[in-house]
């Protein structure tokens, strides 16, 4: 008898209900970018770091830590110290080398499965501790923060952060929506590099914002996947969050090392919630840690102990904070190549967000009929927010990036011209 005919026979059909779950939209840009045959595709779809050959690279720093920790026991599951270890090293690039909030072990710190899964236990920790809270995400935001706290029965609600004529920061909308939001919410922000509108609030905003949150009793949750991608300097891009303990602020952090050190593929993260003192910070961490126990056990060993590595010798730290600073720069290049080459190609339209974002996405303007037009003409695949990915860009494909885009974008180019005419 076949299977499928004795699954006829079974009284109860168990998945007859199911119906396939929406696809994730970056995965399917990259569904689409590996079932095109041209050569001269373009993914700019993942925010995967990729050098000037469009290639991933291991990052000397990780070389240099997998050879010093070629002889752990990659067997065993991780132990205490182990884990201490990585939340103490992840903890300083949040609070400060030399923070009191460390010395006094005024933090609960876990190691998370990467940004994701930091991400996933607090919303995990928020759901069990402030049942009726709701989280106010960014809009727009990484379209997983959605994903994450709608699992964990976290209701949402968005606040207004970018401004799509200005292509920045739509700040006064942003302060109005902090302001109306209910004394003593949670709210999400990206302390750098913001994904996916590359649009960051000025020091002098973040200030603000603090200032803000203070006298509304937020509570700010800061996901910082991309820290030194914004300026190529972990400390400054860990400015906003200094803002915010320098005034005396309660947060929570969630770290990922997937693209600072190019270690996507390990998952390795830290998720932190800055408490009042040391009692607190030791009841939260063991909340934390039974989310994840009921979830995972324990995070994979090896990410955890190359990231540690990186982080707690030295020369190799020096050598990561350079190679940061490399990435960065690489991707400031190509802002400023694709700009340079659409205003050499004498677009009419306005190019100038293309360097004034920062980080690894520039939020382009460009509409999902655009989209798909450079996907089904061109070869270059993206999301269908616009959002370039600036790492897929390189000295030798900017050129044919900035030509198709002013291909698609001809129409809104006439637009333009005959509105500036009529005006
Ligand atoms: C804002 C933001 N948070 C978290 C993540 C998740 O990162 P990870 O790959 O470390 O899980 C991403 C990844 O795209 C992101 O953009």
């Amino acid at each position: 008898m076949s299977t499928s005919t004795m699954a006829r026979g079974r009284a109860n059909r168990w998945w007859d209900h199911v119906t396939p779950a929406p696809k994730d939209p970056i995965n399917s840009v990259t569904e689409a970018f590996l079932a095109d045959p041209c050569p001269y595709k373009i993914n700019l779809g993942v925010g995967a770091y990729r050098d000037d050959e469009g290639k991933p690279i291991v990052l000397q720093c990780v070389r240099e830590a997998q050879a010093k920790i070629e002889s752990s026991n990659f067997l065993e599951s991780n132990s205490t110290a182990v884990s201490s270890k990585l939340v103490e090293e992840s903890a300083k690039l949040v609070y400060g080398e030399d923070s009191d909030v460390i010395k006094e072990g005024r933090f609960a710190g876990v190691p998370a499965l990467s940004g994701t899964g930091a991400c996933h236990l607090f919303a995990e920790l928020q759901r069990r501790l402030y049942p009726d809270s709701r989280i106010y995400l960014p809009d727009p935001t990484w379209s997983n923060h959605h994903n994450i706290w709608r699992d964990a029965h976290v209701a949402k609600k968005t606040f207004r952060y970018y401004h799509p004529d200005s292509k920045g920061l739509d700040f006064m909308a942003l302060m109005d929506d902090i302001k109306n939001a209910p004394d003593g919410s949670f709210f999400l922000l990206h302390p750098c590099a913001h994904n996916p509108t590359g649009v960051d609030p000025s020091y002098e905003q973040w200030k603000e914002i603090s200032s803000l949150f203070k006298v509304k009793n937020h509570f700010p949750f800061f996901d910082m996947a991309y820290q030194g991608f914004a300026s190529g300097d972990l400390e400054r891009d860990a400015r906003a969050i200094r803002i915010f303990l320098e005034d005396g602020h309660l947060i929570g952090c969630a770290q990922s090392f997937a693209k600072n050190m190019g270690l996507y593929g390990h998952r390795v993260g830290c998720l932190s919630v800055l408490c009042d003192d040391k009692t607190q910070a030791v009841a939260i961490k063991s909340q934390l840690q039974q989310i994840a126990r009921t979830m995972y056990g324990s995070p994979p060993i090896h990410g955890i102990l190359l990231v540690s590595k990186i982080l707690s010798d030295p020369d190799i730290k020096a050598t990561w904070l350079k190679e940061v600073k490399v990435m960065a720069t690489r991707v400031r290049r190509m802002r400023a190549a694709l700009r340079d080459s659409l205003e050499k190609l004498g677009s009419s339209l306005d190019w100038q967000h293309i360097t004034n974002q920062v980080g690894m996405f520039c939020f382009s303007g460009l509409t999902p009929d655009e989209v798909d037009r450079l996907a089904k003409e061109f070869h270059i695949y993206m999301t269908y927010d616009g959002r370039i990915s600036m790492a897929g860009v390189t000295t030798k494909n900017v050129d044919y990036l900035a030509n198709a885009i002013h291909e698609v974008t001809a129409s809104d180019q006439d637009a333009k011209i005959l509105c500036n005419l009529s005006a």
